[in-house]
């Protein structure tokens, strides 16, 4: 696997890939890689794109100082996954250039709906994310680019940038989540918490469980009432949900009496001051 940290080499390495007519998938990760991230470099349609992973944490999408500084990584690791799974490159650039080379005078037009759920509580977030994706397009040009609906309003916004930046001719790959066994989902801040607070955080995602299935099953239910009772559960076990929200996946509006197309559960949580995220479809 080539391993590339300057801007310039890997804008050369993608134009020699063109040139010899090969296609490129790019897989946008923070590193600390797991199952979640894997799952995203098996897609069988672009088998035979050349494979792209670039790894950057990047600190304009984080809120928290803390959060960034103790985000986890393991290097090693993450290459010998990446060269286990054929990846033919990861990226891996440096924090100045990278940063240094976005245009202030550049527009990041986001998309609607980025001021509610995690945009309403992790402020610039989005808008981070939005700077270094627009960038890793604009270097590196995929055919294709694989994102999770793990983390479905990031996916939407990515929809954004490939339609309004790049005319559509990236094509945005969704991905599944991957869970554990016990229903959590994968993810790097998982390894931030001991076994017996992962076993409490998958009860986040049995609730959502249960939910779905009343919401499916019981035509009077009220989302209200559930939410509160849930908050509540939750709370008696040491979480602490930042939001819990029933909405459209289409457009996140809120869920209207009978509607039944397109129903998403959202949430956002702490655990021993660890935060976070999850969805079902309904
Ligand atoms: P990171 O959290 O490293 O995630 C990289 C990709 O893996 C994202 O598309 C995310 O949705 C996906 N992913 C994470 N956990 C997953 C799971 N359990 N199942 C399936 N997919 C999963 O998301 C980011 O990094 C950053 O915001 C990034 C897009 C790289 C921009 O900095």
């Amino acid at each position: 696997m080539k391993i590339i940290t300057s801007i310039k080499d890997q804008t050369d390495y993608c134009n020699s890939l063109r040139k010899k007519g090969e296609s490129i998938s790019l897989i946008p990760t923070m590193g600390n890689l797991h199952k979640g991230h894997e799952s995203l470099l098996f897609d069988p349609s672009y088998i035979k794109n050349k494979k792209i992973v670039s790894l950057f944490v990047n600190p304009l999408q984080f809120n928290n100082s803390d959060d960034y500084k103790n985000y986890p990584k393991s290097i090693d690791a993450d290459i010998e996954i990446l060269e286990k799974n054929k990846v033919d490159c990861l990226f891996m650039p440096s924090e100045d250039e990278i940063l240094g080379d976005i245009s202030e005078s550049e527009s990041f037009d986001l998309p609607e709906h980025m001021n509610i759920l995690c945009g309403k509580y992790r402020d610039g977030h989005f808008l981070g994310v939005f700077k270094i994706i627009k960038q890793l397009f604009k270097i590196v040009r995929p055919t294709a680019a694989y994102f999770g609906k793990k983390d479905y309003q990031q996916l939407i916004m990515i929809n954004h940038i490939a339609k309004e930046y790049f005319k559509n001719e990236i094509k945005i790959v969704a991905c599944d989540t991957i869970r554990e066994d016990n229903g959590l989902a994968m993810s790097s801040r998982n390894n931030r918490m001991t076994k017996s607070q992962r076993n409490i955080a998958s009860f986040v995602y049995k609730k959502l469980v249960v939910l779905r299935e009343i919401i499916k099953t019981d035509k009077n239910y009220n989302f209200k009432e559930l939410q509160k009772i849930s908050i509540k559960e939750l709370s008696i076990i040491g979480i602490k949900i930042e939001y819990l929200e029933l909405l459209s996946s289409n457009n996140f509006s809120v869920i209207q009496k009978d509607d039944t197309d397109n129903l998403m559960l959202f949430v956002a949580f702490y655990i021993s001051g660890v935060r976070l995220i999850d969805n079902i479809e309904v």
